[in-house]
């Protein structure tokens, strides 16, 4: 089947609003910039960038992606109330195609929250969406709970919302509560009942709570659903939303019984997967469908044989169409600059010549002490390096550590130019380095995550390192890798507390603290 013969699907990414919203996976200005940039260049159509009323951070981060679009509509969350409106169109109006997306939990259990009757919050669903209608001309309106609610009023408020001009209507599964037959049938019949429905796009939010979300998503477009809102690895609160990668990639590979088609270029998934691991600090399980470390592993013997004769066997996607470089060769110590220059291209890199510099000089570290050079190892390297200009840099780090009593680290930075030593005791090396940082840089961010991953296999694999500091509602993250854990520990620590000066100098206190939940509604 030929994609003039297939039904598009429009792929709405929620990984800077679901996603971020996940307790812990709280990114930073630009961080969410540069993911806004990867989602808009792998064809997303839309992109959720944040919950503008939320906080200042939100807001600016919502206009600044809005501002800076390229193809993808630009969409702002709003509860039902008219000044998050205000504030989400004020927000997204310079998009080339701004959306309002507005919600209200329409469930027995939410309209327990605002207390209020079925009547009142009908009055409100009009009221919200035709001021929404009359800022822009592309609104989204989600009843939340959707799959909880009483089937005659969830029909009652569509139609509301509809004639209210919503262009969208998304029908979540907030709680992940569905299943597969019952998300394709409620979308099916709510097209057959509502009146107005052919006018308007069906979109299908799933959460993945049972396990169940992308399998939802397919069964609500075979329904007749034309959005799936997703997150890229699925990130988002308690166990996620639907995963891009999946929804895509499903669609791609079996065409043949999922006919519908997407704009979204899938070899630009693996990139985008790793970026957005590393950035929210939560690292993508071994096994998870096509983005996992595992997913075009062959380890056994008879598998080996088998995709080494006839890579189908045992392969039902090409690792290119999702971005891994097709047999990879490892850079060694002889690898020059221009061949890792060409290795950060093929992986969808590119650093300015400073950067390269100082990646290359880590590169030829590593490679001394590594045989085998892999691209996860470059990657790993490319996340490490700053901006340059830090005002704290690691000199020297020495520990003393093992079964005979507290741990020991002495450790010598250079403080804006100054060459400064500490020493410091502690429960193990990381704690007695990080310590011995502080005694030199007194401060008090507190660390929201600490993460330690090994990049490859074997004992002389490069650990990465993830931290993430929050001081004031300033929140800054550092990330380093290393055949050392301790010595990539220390330096993603103090990358860290270096962004976390910038940071605060630029945005002052307070700007990553969220004042609002979209749980408030
Ligand atoms: O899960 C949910 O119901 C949501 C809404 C705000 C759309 O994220
Ligand atoms: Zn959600």
């Amino acid at each position: 089947m030929t994609d003039q013969t297939k039904d598009r699907v429009l792929i709405f990414d929620t990984t800077l609003r679901d996603g971020e919203q996940s307790p812990g996976a709280t990114m930073t200005h630009d961080e969410k910039l540069e993911i806004a940039e990867l989602l808009d260049d792998m064809g997303v159509d839309i992109i959720e960038a944040g919950f503008p009323i939320a906080s200042e951070g939100d807001f600016r981060a919502v206009s600044e992606i809005a501002q800076r679009s390229k193809q993808s509509v630009i969409c702002g969350l709003a509860r039902a109330q008219l000044p998050d409106i205000d504030r989400c169109w004020e927000a997204v109006k310079n998009a080339a195609r701004p959306r309002i997306h507005t919600f209200i939990g329409t469930s027995p259990l939410h309209r327990a929250i605002p207390n209020l009757t079925m009547d009142e919050m009908a009055d409100r669903i009009h009221e919200t969406v035709t001021h929404a209608r009359n800022l822009c001309d592309n609104v989204q309106w989600s009843p939340m709970d959707a799959t909880r609610t009483e089937w005659d009023y969830l029909c009652r408020v569509i139609e509301i919302a509809i004639k209210a001009g919503a262009t969208t209507i998304n029908i979540p599964d907030t709680v992940g509560y569905t299943e597969p037959g019952e998300s394709a049938d409620l979308i099916r019949r709510l097209i057959a009942t509502v009146p107005g429905a052919d006018e308007v796009v069906f979109a299908t939010h799933c959460h993945n709570d049972l396990g169940m979300a992308t399998a939802n998503a397919l069964a609500a477009v075979a329904g007749g659903a034309r959005q799936i809102e997703c997150t890229i690895n699925g990130l988002g609160e308690r166990a996620g939303n639907t995963a891009l990668e999946e929804v895509v990639m499903a669609m791609k590979v079996r065409g043949d019984v999922i006919p519908y088609f997407t704009n979204v270029d899938s070899r630009k998934i693996m990139h985008i997967s790793r970026r957005v691991s590393t950035v929210s600090g939560f690292a993508v399980q071994f096994n998870k469908a096509i983005v996992g470390k595992n997913a075009f592993a062959h380890e056994s013997g008879i598998h080996q044989d088998g995709v080494l004769k006839n890579a189908e066997t045992f392969e039902i996607m090409k690792p290119e169409d999702v971005g891994l470089a097709a047999n990879s060769l490892p850079l060694g110590k002889h690898s020059g600059r221009a061949a890792l220059r060409d290795k950060l291209r093929q992986l969808g890199t590119e650093v300015g010549d400073n950067q390269l510099k100082d990646i290359f000089v880590r590169f030829k570290d590593l490679a001394d002490r590594k045989k085998e050079v892999y691209d996860d190892d470059i990657l790993a390297l490319v996340s490490a390096t700053t901006e340059g200009g830090d005002a704290i840099q690691l000199v020297n780090l020495r520990v003393v550590c093992g079964t005979g009593g507290p741990a020991k680290a002495e450790i010598e930075l250079e403080i804006d130019g100054k060459d400064q030593t500490a020493e410091c005791e502690g429960d193990g090396p990381v704690d007695a380095a990080f310590k011995a940082v502080r005694e030199l840089h007194p401060n008090k961010a507190r660390l929201q995550l600490y993460q330690v991953n090994a990049v490859t296999a074997g004992t002389d694999a490069q650990a990465t390192v993830s931290v993430k500091l929050e001081e004031d509602g300033v929140i800054a993250t550092g990330q380093s890798a290393d055949t050392d854990t301790v010595v990539a520990s220390v330096r993603a620590y103090i990358q860290a507390l270096n962004r976390l000066i910038v940071r605060r100098s630029k945005v002052g206190p307070g700007a990553d603290a969220k004042e609002i939940s979209y749980k408030d509604a």
